[in-house]
């Protein structure tokens, strides 16, 4: 048995939590729309045809914000064949995902169905093949209550009052060559700067998110950051970061310290966004929309699951339905720990995807959904994070990892609601052959530990490939960690190896 250590400093500034950290994405793509959370036919659907099922998992997974629509998608989209009468709407091509989009499910049906789940509108608007106008357009059509073509539209079409989507972002990866309307970081910067003025001078509240790298691993990373905030900077909120993870080449070990990865990315936007603060000597702070990031086998998707075939575009097609295992919800449950360290800056964050796609939630069409092993962490966190995230520093052993050298065996997290008083830490373990004993110590020593009662679940199994499927849906659950205990002054719990664990102390 390893030991390792998680000293939290209740003397230390505490970072308030925004809960938008907990946020998802639903792009139209492959199944998480059609035959996803709508699916008409289905024996849970209700009568605007979304499942009652995937509603129940949805808003058991604690997700916060939803970005819509896209994604790749948002830039070949036109908002307005998404809106009016069904019969009406044209079928077009995604070009994106070489699919055929139906408009069946548009802006109202969505924000419907957000209302279900009880989650925030994030809109995306489409900045690679259309511009500033048809954006004005879509805010008039979303947020004004009336007196306007476009509002009056709204209501004609069925809503009197607003969507009110407050953040909004400006296009999806403009940086990426497969961008329809990629475009250069300057390029890019000037149109994301006029169409963030005139969307302010619309409504000077709207949160505006403008596009950071699709990756940090793009040749232009941090230049076209610097660029586009150089553009941008006074009339933006967040700029937006992108990360995907998986396992390589067989290498689990570099694998599950992904999270080293992320940590060194978040430094190094943050460190750029104040760059460009001091350069424009500027009061105005520019946070983190880490509105993309998951674990995705893209290897697959670029070999196996791509369509091609100037005739063969279908509709709601089967793609990027990434089967995740214990390893997997480990390394998400690392980034979420990542992001919750880094909560001062990332303000926001969107998981990649919802539902079938890159998704913790899977559906069979006429079937049952379940939960992927990455459903567990998450709706554990955003269950349990609440208040503020209190500074802390891990002393754990390290091991070797081809990708990222030594990095540290446990990482760990803490965040305190003030509102209860209950304490709880996120921690995972990344050793394969260790179990390590993690102590948390709350100084000032010598004080009797204020908390009575501590609770503990650990996601872990002695198959770190093990996964949630159609046919074992239940496979994988979290389970009680009875090792869990105060000890005097200090919590001690048992983290078995390639695992995740929360534990909760309260009064
Ligand atoms: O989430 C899947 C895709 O990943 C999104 O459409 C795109 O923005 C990113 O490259």
């Amino acid at each position: 048995m390893l030991h390792a250590r998680l000293i939290v400093d209740h003397t230390a500034t505490r970072i308030p939590l925004d809960r938008r950290i907990f946020g998802s994405f639903v792009e139209h793509l492959g199944r998480a729309v059609y035959d996803g959370i709508y699916e008409p036919a289905h024996p849970t659907a209700d009568g605007a045809g979304f499942r009652r099922d995937v509603i129940d998992l949805v808003t058991e997974l604690g997700v916060t914000t939803i970005r819509y629509p896209g994604g790749n998608f948002v830039s070949g989209f036109r908002w307005e064949d998404s809106v009016g009468p069904r019969e009406q709407r044209p079928t077009r091509l995604d070009l994106a995902w070489h699919s055929r989009e139906t408009n069946e499910v548009g802006l109202h049906e969505f924000a419907d169905w957000l209302e279900r789940v009880d989650s925030d509108l994030m809109l995306a608007v489409n900045l690679g093949t259309r511009g500033t106008l048809e954006a004005l357009d879509l805010l008039e059509y979303a947020n004004l209550e009336s007196g306007t073509a476009l509002a009056e539209l709204r209501t004609s079409n069925g809503r009197e009052r607003p969507f009110g989507a407050r953040m909004w972002c400006l296009g999806n990866e403009m940086d990426g060559p497969w961008q329809i309307g990629h475009r250069s970081a300057d390029d890019y910067g000037k149109l994301a700067a006029q169409t963030a003025r005139a969307m302010r001078m619309v409504d000077p509240e709207l949160e505006l998110v403008v596009c950071g790298s699709s990756s940090w691993s793009m040749p232009t990373f941090g230049e076209w950051e610097r660029v586009v905030l150089g553009h941008t900077y006074d009339d933006v909120d967040f700029i937006s970061c992108h990360a995907y993870y998986e396992e390589r080449d067989g290498d689990l070990t570099s694998f599950l310290a992904s999270a080293v990865d992320m940590d060194a990315f978040i430094d190094q936007v943050v460190a750029t966004i104040d760059h460009v603060k001091a350069v424009k000597r500027s009061d105005h702070v520019v946070n983190i929309s880490f509105d993309e990031w998951n674990v995705w086998y893209n290897d697959r998707f670029e070999n196996v699951d791509k369509i091609t075939g100037a005739q063969n575009w279908p509709v709601a097609p089967r793609l990027l339905e990434d089967v995740y295992t214990v390893a997997d919800a480990v390394v998400v449950g690392n980034l979420l720990i990542s992001m919750l360290r880094h909560a001062d800056r990332v303000r926001s964050a969107s998981l990649a995807q919802l539902v079938n796609v890159i998704a913790p939630i899977m559906t069979e069409p006429g079937g049952p959904a379940w939960r992927q092993t990455t459903f567990f962490p998450f709706a554990l966190t955003s269950r349990f994070a609440r208040g503020s995230v209190v500074p802390s520093r891990v002393e754990s052993p390290q091991h070797a990892t081809r990708a990222y050298g030594d990095v540290l065996t446990v990482d760990a997290v803490t965040t305190l609601d003030e509102a209860t008083g209950r304490l709880s830490v996120f921690a995972v373990n990344r050793s394969q052959t260790d179990s390590v004993e993690l102590t948390v110590t709350m100084p000032p020593r010598g004080t009797r530990s204020p908390f009575t009662h501590v609770d503990s679940w650990t996601l872990n199994d002695s198959d770190p490939h093990a996964t949630n499927t159609l046919d074992a849906p239940e496979r994988i659950r979290p389970k009680e960690n009875t090792s869990a205990s105060l000890r005097g002054e200090e919590i001690v719990v048992t983290l078995p190896p390639v695992s995740w664990t929360v534990v909760v102390a309260d009064h």
